[in-house]
């Protein structure tokens, strides 16, 4: 029998409608705080991933699936959402005549990671961009906007990490420091972090490698090198994010896995994940519209692991198994067909309804009704037929009552209001 891809899953009926209510929930706040959607290609050039991504990042490096395809092009199944969505914003000059754009993306992504719980190799996100706004109000947003969705979920426990990694004006000194630094404990990094120190020391505090980690205990915090700006504008976020009554904690090993992030990023992490304690990340990338063609716009957004949130959604799955609110029992061939047409056209009137299409038993298709856990069970045989009045039992209660044919739609609409 041929497997499913290792890293790879099904999401199956049961699981599948706890899927759907973090996607509903989602949507019904973006909407709320003016979010549109957009529908991003799931390949691009890789060029696009080596570019905003960084080539000296894990995942340019080590994850991604590239391949030639066919015609000789080097192409990638997405990593991420947030280069896609910025090459969108500039090839459809999405800036203009309003630059400021606020832009939601949710579905797959791949990384060649190790596969373990909470980590796969085409998992899901719930991505969301604000293009535009310089402000720290629109990061503090995000951070509470993420917060809403999963209070509404009733996650508990989750904890805010913010820290700034500064501008292109305060990053230099900062990176002299942690240079020098490097230089004394480099015989201690990891065969990656000694390849990256010079190129791009910054990733060397990215690293999860114990070693690296020890290494690095007393390495200088980005945020006592912020310049005038990026100080006040750290000052600001934290401000914002008091008064929105959101309590944090100041993480300056907070870096993040992508190189195209400028001044403020989070991270939301919690406990009930083990090992993959990062249910959301994201920060502000101010240069990356300009740096992949387009104008110096900033922006600022966030992606939630979808597959990580599922798993910590403080409900149970079962909760979700949609229940019939009729089952139509029939027995006999004329009733059968009868029970049917009904069953087509209480669906259509927005009731949930299902039958037995095959020749089974009353036992049998009481059975089924219970299983599916149907709030009532509409019957009809012979008997029935000939009086013109089914049966309708509610399931809970036992109770049954006699419903003429002619009043039979209006009737069962009626009585599963409620249910
Ligand atoms: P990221 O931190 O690489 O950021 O991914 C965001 C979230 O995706 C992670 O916190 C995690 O929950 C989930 N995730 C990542 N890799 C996996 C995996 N292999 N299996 C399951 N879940 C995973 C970004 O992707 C940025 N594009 C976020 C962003 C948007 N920054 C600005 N805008």
């Amino acid at each position: 029998m041929i497997q499913l891809i290792r890293g790879f899953k099904d999401i199956l009926p049961g699981e599948v409608e706890l899927w759907q209510k973090i996607e509903r929930e989602a949507r019904g706040l973006f909407e709320n705080f003016g979010f549109r959607e957009v529908r991003i290609p799931i390949m691009e050039k890789t060029e696009l991933f080596k570019r905003s991504i960084g080539e000296d990042t894990d995942i340019v490096e080590k994850e991604m699936y590239t391949f030639t395809d066919r015609g000789g092009d080097q192409v990638t199944l997405r990593p991420e959402a947030t280069a896609s969505i910025v090459r969108a914003y500039i090839q459809h000059k999405l800036y203009s005549p309003d630059p400021v754009q606020r832009l939601y993306v949710i579905g797959p992504m791949f990384r060649r990671e190790r596969p373990q719980k909470g980590r796969y190799r085409q998992f899901y996100q719930i991505d969301a961009e604000i293009f535009g706004v310089r402000s720290p109000l629109a990061d503090a947003q995000l951070i509470y906007l993420l917060l809403l969705l999963l209070e509404r979920l009733k996650v508990v426990g989750a904890q805010t990490h913010i820290n700034s990694l500064g501008c292109q004006a305060c990053r230099p000194d900062f990176r002299a420091a942690l240079q020098k630094l490097l230089a004394s404990v480099g015989d201690r990094l990891c065969e990656d972090c000694a390849r990256r120190k010079d190129r791009n020391p910054l990733r060397v505090l990215d690293c999860k490698v114990p070693a690296c980690r020890e290494a690095l205990s007393d390495a200088p915090s980005i945020v006592d090198y912020l310049c005038g700006d990026c100080r006040k504008d750290f000052d600001e976020l934290q401000a914002a994010l008091t008064s929105l009554g959101i309590t944090y904690i100041l993480d300056k090993r907070l870096v993040r896995g992508l190189d195209y992030y400028t001044r403020a990023t989070f991270e939301i992490q919690t406990g009930e994940l083990g090992a993959q304690s990062a249910v959301a990340g994201g920060g502000r990338y101010d240069k990356l519209v300009k740096e992949l063609g387009g104008p110096d716009l900033p922006a600022t957004g966030f992606a939630i692991g979808f597959d990580r949130l599922a798993e910590i959604v403080g409900l149970q799955a079962g909760d979700y198994q949609p229940r019939p609110e009729v089952f139509i029992a029939a027995l006999g061939e004329r009733s059968r067909a009868l029970a049917f047409e009904w069953c087509c056209r209480l669906g259509r009137e927005g009731l949930r309804v299902e039958m037995e299409l095959g020749d089974k038993g009353l036992k049998s298709q009481m059975k089924s009704a219970d299983r599916l856990g149907a709030a009532q069970v509409l019957m009809i045989g012979d008997k029935e037929l000939e009086e013109k009045v089914a049966i309708l039992r509610n399931m809970q209660t036992k109770e049954q009552i006699p419903v003429p044919f002619g009043t039979l739609m209006e009737t069962v609409r009626r009585l599963t209001k409620g249910h």
